[in-house]
């Protein structure tokens, strides 16, 4: 029997009165692989949703970038694995009629603590990129961090989002050329500079290699084109280095130390985030060395195998942080609940990188507004499940530690 035989019968089945109780079993059976999974952004019901429709468009070696962790992606599972620790402990009779999910972080006023993430080469999943991006966070009143990886400049993002965006910093290993980025985005209006810490000197993206290896067509629509119209892939090809001389920068150096961060305010007077901490004495020196913000991150599971999920480490480095500046979080947020529980922890913001784009992959702007509507109705939904009317009343008493074992 061919499987489109298969896939009939399986449908008669479903709809057939004969054998009502195994009717949903027939019909998960029968679905087309090929099918479309949503017609539109507005029939997802969670971020799920929009991976599997993400899946369905976005071509192989994209995907593979997109999905990837480091090595056998441990630390991408214990990310997500990570919330699981915890479960909320509900209140009763507060009136919870009028919710409040606004925050502000370092002078930036959001209209919920849920950020969206840099990710680089975001027009990999949809001509748009990070301009459809810019624009569900302008809808959202969402803060947009852009990467210097970027697909678009940090002029037209800015323009689309119709106010500033943080940008995302890779130190490179020429300080002149640093400058010359953390120029360009003070001058596009960005109010703050998140410095990406975590790489300092490679990786193993496993999943990505092998997808790419699979992958046999030539892409040249999604990056950018050389004059024989053969894609070009490599740095210079980045709007953010337009116009530098990139012969022979590295987007990151092994070499830097806590003094590049007195380097940096030296040359800028937007504020310095550092992006990746996972310790409590990293935490420390931080403050120390006159950082202005934390965010917990490891990359998305992307930079150190076989480490914690970052809603682990965010206690140890609050604690580090000694509330003398925020400290925000990333990696593994599938939920509004997941938010919840990093607030709960001390966390400032919570952001989220591949469920957005997710929703961009799947349909544009439309899609990361959806993603950002998603996980906003979760939060909103922990927040009065607890009692906590706005961001500040949510506490770590809202939550139940189950044990590390728990976790991942
Ligand atoms: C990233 N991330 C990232 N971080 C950064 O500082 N600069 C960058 O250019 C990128 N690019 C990038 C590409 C892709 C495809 C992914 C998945 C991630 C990391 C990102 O900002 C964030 O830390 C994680 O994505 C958060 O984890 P989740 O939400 O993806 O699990």
């Amino acid at each position: 029997m061919s499987s489109l035989e298969r896939r009939a019968l399986l449908k008669f089945l479903a709809g057939s009165p004969l054998v009502a109780g195994l009717a949903p079993f027939a019909k998960a059976l029968a679905a087309d692989p090929e099918e479309r999974v949503l017609a539109s952004a507005a029939e997802a019901l969670d971020v799920f949703d929009l991976e599997a429709a993400a899946r369905r468009v976005v071509p192989p070696a994209h995907w593979g970038y997109l999905q990837s962790g480091v090595d056998g992606e441990a630390t991408l599972r214990a990310n997500v694995a990570a919330f699981s620790r915890y479960q909320l402990r509900p209140r009763r009779f507060v009136d919870v009629s009028r919710m409040d999910l606004s925050t502000e972080v370092l002078g930036t006023k959001m209209s919920s603590p849920i950020m969206l993430c840099p990710i680089g080469s975001t027009r990999a999943m949809n001509p748009e990129g990070e301009v459809a991006v810019a624009r569900a966070a302008k809808t959202k009143g969402a803060l947009q961090i852009l990467s210097t990886q970027s697909s678009f400049s940090v002029e037209d993002v800015t323009a689309a989002r119709g106010a500033p965006v943080w940008f995302q910093l890779y130190t490179t290993n020429n300080f002149e050329v640093t400058k010359k980025l953390v120029k360009r985005a003070e001058a596009a209006g960005c109010p703050v500079v998140a410095v990406t810490i975590d790489t300092p000197a490679g990786r193993n993206t496993v999943t990505a290699t092998r997808m790419r290896r699979e992958d046999t067509r030539v892409c040249a629509g999604c990056h950018t084109v050389d004059d024989r119209g053969n894609p070009r892939g490599g740095l210079t090809a980045k709007p953010m280095f337009a116009g530098i001389d990139m012969q022979g920068v590295g987007l990151v150096s092994a070499s830097l130390t806590w003094d590049f961060i007195k380097r940096l305010k030296d040359v800028t007077s937007m504020k310095v985030v550092l992006k990746g901490i996972e310790a409590r004495e990293d935490a420390q020196l931080a403050v120390k060395h006159g950082a202005d913000g934390i965010i917990v991150s490891n990359h998305g599971g992307r930079a150190l195998e076989s480490g914690r999920g970052t809603f682990e480490a965010l206690p140890e480095v609050v604690a580090g942080a000694a509330g003398k500046i925020p400290v925000m979080l990333d990696g593994g947020v599938r939920r509004g609940t997941d938010v919840f529980k990093a607030l709960a922890l001390g966390a400032s913001a919570v952001g989220i990188g591949r469920p957005y784009v997710w929703g961009v992959a799947a349909f544009g702007q439309a899609g990361a507004e959806r993603v950002l509507d998603i996980l906003n109705t979760e939060l909103r939904l922990a927040m009065v499940g607890c009692g906590a009317r706005n961001v500040r009343e949510i506490s770590s008493r809202s939550l139940v530690d189950l044990g590390p074992r728990h976790g991942s």
